[in-house]
């Protein structure tokens, strides 16, 4: 994060063009599997806002009508990483008893989020669950997770930017970076 008079140095990796083609692809793979379902798109609180947004635009063009809903999780201790137990602070309202759930993350990284919240969506009775992350992390996994539909997979690097934060800075931002803290 920026101190005083030193800004914090942004390294773009993936473009604003690159991100929309690649959600597009996504929504017509989603669209695919989705078509004329009962589909309940759920979205994990904070970072998947910019992701959720687009993605529902191309689904809508494509056909598909969900009804969206929302969590929240997070993790004990802080920092850049994601670390021990999720608990879940902010749970959906919808019945998901015989839906076809699609839960939408940022990023996938020790993959602990996205499998205690797929379990606990399971819990409630959805018919399927499907995930879709803009960005997957495979060296971090700790626990086994596999997104079914994954934007872009990246090394393990700490990135900001379309609904992802530092110290809650740059969700705003509508292309992927890579920060490189100034001390
Ligand atoms: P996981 O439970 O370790 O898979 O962590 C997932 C959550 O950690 C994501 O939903 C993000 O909120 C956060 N996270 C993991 N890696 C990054 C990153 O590189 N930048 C910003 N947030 C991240
Ligand atoms: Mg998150």
């Amino acid at each position: 994060m920026s101190t005083d008079s030193q800004p914090d140095k942004l390294e773009p990796l993936f473009t604003e063009p690159e991100i929309q083609r690649r959600v597009s692809e996504l929504a017509q793979e989603i669209a695919g599997d989705l078509h004329g379902r009962d589909v309940c798109v759920v979205a994990v609180l904070k970072g998947a806002f910019m992701l959720l947004a687009d993605l529902l635009r191309r689904l809508h063009d494509l056909g598909v009508e969900p009804v969206v809903d929302f969590v929240k999780a997070g993790s004990y201790g802080s920092g850049d990483r994601s670390s021990g137990a999720v608990k879940i602070t902010l749970d959906v309202s919808t019945d998901l008893v015989g839906k076809d759930v699609l839960l939408v993350d940022d990023i996938v990284d020790s993959g602990r989020t996205l499998s205690l919240l797929k379990a606990h969506l399971q819990a409630k009775g959805a018919a399927s669950i499907r995930t879709v992350v803009l960005l997957d992390k495979p060296s971090r996994r700790e626990v086994e997770f596999k997104p079914d539909y994954v934007g872009f997979e990246i090394p393990d690097r700490f990135v900001i930017g379309y609904g992802m934060d530092y110290a809650e800075k740059y969700r705003q931002l509508p292309y992927i970076a890579v920060v490189k803290t100034r001390g």
